[in-house]
């Protein structure tokens, strides 16, 4: 049964993100942007932190990863590059984000930033316990540690500078909403979605005011996408039509307009810092209503298998992928496509590059 699959709805995939314009040329003349990309969140964001922790959320194998640039599945969640390696090129940093986990960083590594993101996660601790993944104050954690390399490696006093010049990203919550709409026990009416919504936003604020605590300037955060318009929500939910799912996205616009008050209370409160709320969700709906637009053909089902389900574990060597990804916006039934990460990283840049460092 399709609905006792939570190790799929989890693997879910916040959307993406951020940024730019063209492969990493653009506005700012010569040279990055910004030092360094740090990131912390979930699926969208991860560059396969999952494949050194014990968890069935991982892509570590194919077809995942047929068109990177090695070909090889790395443990991102899309046929090739995801939203945080199209942030890191079109800030100017370089081409592909690693991972922070099983890589051998380099000093180049450690100067130009990581990701410490885990398909799966939530600003819920119990989504994350959930999948078997990091939790994102572990994360926090792992960015402490990562901070403490790169003092060993260049000094207190210019760590502190890179640190304070480098873009932030957090980004997750889609993982959050799926769960909690998928568990009848929660208190599902429209007070206690209200509630949990606060709730998610909090503790996204919290993780925020922490990496502030240890020494970001510049945040930007991700707001959710249109979770209950993902091919296995609408599969789920969405009746025989597989329409988006009402609730899901309901419950992440509620949370986007919360946590964009939010990162203007925080820029005014905090001294010198720019916590700035990326939007995803227009832009993701926009490609999902209109794919025609964007030169897409296919935007309710994903390229992998049957495109209604597969995800994770379910994507693999036995679901033979669709012949044309960049057609499809969704490559699995959670996560964009190669193309369609492009697409919103190229659009969130064009409209926010201003407001980042
Ligand atoms: C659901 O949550 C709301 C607000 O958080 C609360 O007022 C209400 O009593 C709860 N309902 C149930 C059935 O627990
Ligand atoms: C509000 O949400 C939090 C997080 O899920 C939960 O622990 C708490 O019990 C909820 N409160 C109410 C009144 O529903």
């Amino acid at each position: 049964m399709v609905c006792a699959a939570p190790a799929l709805s989890i693997s879910i995939l916040l959307l993406q993100l951020l940024i730019v314009a063209e492969a990493g040329v653009p506005t700012h003349g010569a040279g990055p942007v910004v030092p360094a990309v740090i990131i912390l969140g979930d699926s969208i964001m991860d560059p396969g932190n999952n494949n050194q922790i014990p968890t069935t959320v991982r892509s570590n194998f194919p077809p995942y990863g047929v068109d990177f640039p090695t070909h090889k599945a790395t443990g991102r969640f899309s046929n090739g590059k995801i939203a945080s390696d199209f942030l890191a090129s079109e800030l100017g940093v370089k081409e592909t984000l690693p991972a922070y986990l099983g890589t051998k960083l380099s000093a180049q590594d450690l100067l130009t930033g990581v990701s410490f993101a885990s398909a799966g996660t939530g600003f819920d601790p119990a989504t994350a316990t959930l999948a078997s993944v990091i939790p994102m104050r572990k994360q926090l954690e792992m960015f402490a540690e990562y901070e403490e390399r790169l003092r060993t490696l260049v000094g207190e006093e210019k760590a502190a500078s890179i640190i304070a010049e480098s873009q932030f990203v957090v980004c997750a919550g889609s993982n959050d909403v799926v769960q909690f709409l998928a568990n009848p026990l929660n208190n599902r009416t429209s007070k206690g979605i209200a509630n949990y919504s606060k709730f998610l936003m909090q503790s996204n604020s919290r993780i925020v005011q922490d990496l502030v605590g240890l020494g970001a300037r510049a945040v930007g955060v991700v707001g959710l996408p249109p979770v209950g318009c993902m091919p296995a929500q609408r599969t789920l939910v969405g009746g025989i039509h597989r329409k988006c799912a009402h609730q899901s996205n309901e419950l992440a616009q509620k949370y986007n307009r919360e946590l964009r008050k939010e990162a203007n209370r925080l820029t005014a409160k905090l001294q010198g810092t720019k916590i700035i709320y990326l939007d995803i969700y227009s832009v993701l709906l926009d490609l999902i209503e209109h794919p025609k637009a964007q030169g897409f053909e296919e935007s309710k089902k994903g390229c992998c298998g049957t495109g209604v389900l597969e995800a994770g574990v379910l994507c693999n060597s036995l679901s033979p992928p669709c012949s044309n990804p960049s057609q499809y916006v969704f490559w699995d039934s959670y996560h964009p496509t190669e193309r369609a990460n492009k697409v919103m990283v190229d659009k969130v840049v064009k409209d926010y590059l201003h407001f980042l460092q």
